[in-house]
């Protein structure tokens, strides 16, 4: 990643001019107008703007705790290959953390995954992430978890764009998080969004971001609150904190650069994917690399380049070509998630996961940026070939 915006030298340079004549800098009038944008773009009633994406994720578990949707103790499935951040909410608010197997060919849980799950395990809520662009069967899990009285939640932190002929990646489950961290489709340095149509997660996630009081809510909502706990003076209200909750405040540079950045998401998105289908080629050509199935998206907004090998052996030998040529790799987002250290320290029940353990094994991935120049892509392009 070279910059840390798209169409840096403008981003900057306007940012530059807002800091010197915005007259408030903490969360303000652009935090809310990139949230009233944001929601237009993903067609969802309602979003909330967060310091980040890992902040947006604690903030829904926490959310639906305090509503008394889930309680400590119940389980929570999760995508076994995912950041951490989508996995640690779960087990730091006491709830149950049931990792469930990614299909390889898709990097995803598929609705095979979960039906596979549910023979062992009952859940209250399925946290899926939407890994590296790609996403699972979301229609069918979304009727598996409608029929099992599951609340669906969508990480879409990876996959912000990404369309299915059913709707957006997203817009499947009940509340979806993004983040806006640098090299993300969208960056506002740090920053992260929750969507919504529901209006009472919506009231309890302002109440979750903020100390737990209600200054954030409709002048409706706060009296809902106040008339509740008897509170009947401004000066009370104020003061008064209803629920436990965090400060994962984003700033007004938050909301800024997310209206500035929100401009060339289109643009970002499609440079990507003209990238992506350069990269898939050549790997359809090349027998030691596994072609990732995306028949079921209708746009595929490219995370990155995911790079899954036939075997370990194959991975150690494009991991040497990526990095003999000086590109950035990592692992499949973070592998396996029950293999991590802070995953076994809290987590004592281990699942069969082959799937996953095989992207573990097999698969990394390198930078897919709307910034590649054609000599960087023709380098890439030629790390991906067979020799
Ligand atoms: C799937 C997923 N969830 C959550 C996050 C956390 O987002 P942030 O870095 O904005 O906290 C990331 C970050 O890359 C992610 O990939």
């Amino acid at each position: 990643m070279k910059n840390a915006f798209l169409n840096e030298y403008e981003t900057r340079k306007s940012l530059a001019e807002f800091v010197l004549r915005a007259p408030r800098l903490s969360m303000d009038s652009k935090c809310v107008e990139f949230e009233i944008e944001f929601s237009k773009y993903q067609h969802r009633n309602h979003s909330v703007l967060y310091n980040s994406g890992a902040s947006a994720n604690l903030a829904i578990l926490q959310a639906l705790k305090n509503m008394g949707k889930i309680k400590e103790g119940d389980a929570i499935g999760f995508s076994a290959v995912t950041w951490s951040t989508n996995t640690m909410p779960i087990i730091q608010l006491g709830f149950n953390a049931v990792p469930i197997d990614c299909d390889p060919t898709t990097l995803n849980i598929m609705s095979h995954n979960l039906l596979d799950s549910l023979k062992i395990e009952k859940l209250s809520v399925l946290f899926i992430t939407n890994a590296l662009g790609f996403t699972g069967d979301l229609d069918t899990i979304k009727k598996i978890c409608d029929e099992n009285k599951i609340i669906l939640l969508e990480d879409n932190c990876e996959a912000l764009g990404t369309e299915l002929p059913q709707g957006r990646a997203g817009n499947f489950g009940l509340a979806s998080s993004f983040s806006f961290f640098v090299a993300h489709h969208m960056s506002t340095i740090e920053g992260g969004m929750v969507c919504t149509d529901n209006e009472d997660l919506l009231e309890m996630l302002k109440i979750v971001r903020a100390n737990g009081w209600d200054r954030n809510l409709s002048a409706v909502q706060q009296r809902k609150w106040r008339l509740k706990y008897g509170i009947k003076s401004e000066f009370d209200a104020k003061y008064t904190f209803y629920d436990l909750a965090f400060n994962l405040r984003p700033t007004e540079i938050t909301g800024f650069l997310g209206l500035e950045q929100l401009k060339y998401l289109h643009e970002n998105v499609s440079v990507r994917y003209n990238n992506y289908l350069r990269f898939e080629k050549i790997i359809k050509d090349n027998p030691d690399l596994i072609l990732l199935d995306r028949s079921h998206i209708s746009l595929l907004s490219s995370f990155c380049l995911p790079v899954l090998c036939k075997s370990p052996i194959l991975k150690q030998k494009y991991l040497d070509q990526f990095s003999g040529a000086g590109i950035e790799i990592r692992p499949m987002i973070a592998g396996n998630m029950q293999r991590q250290p802070f995953f076994s320290k809290y987590v004592k029940k281990i699942y069969e996961l082959h799937g996953s353990d095989f992207i573990h094994e097999c698969g990394f991935y390198s930078g897919n940026y709307p910034e590649l120049s054609e000599a960087d892509i023709e380098i890439i392009s030629s790390c991906l070939q067979k020799y």
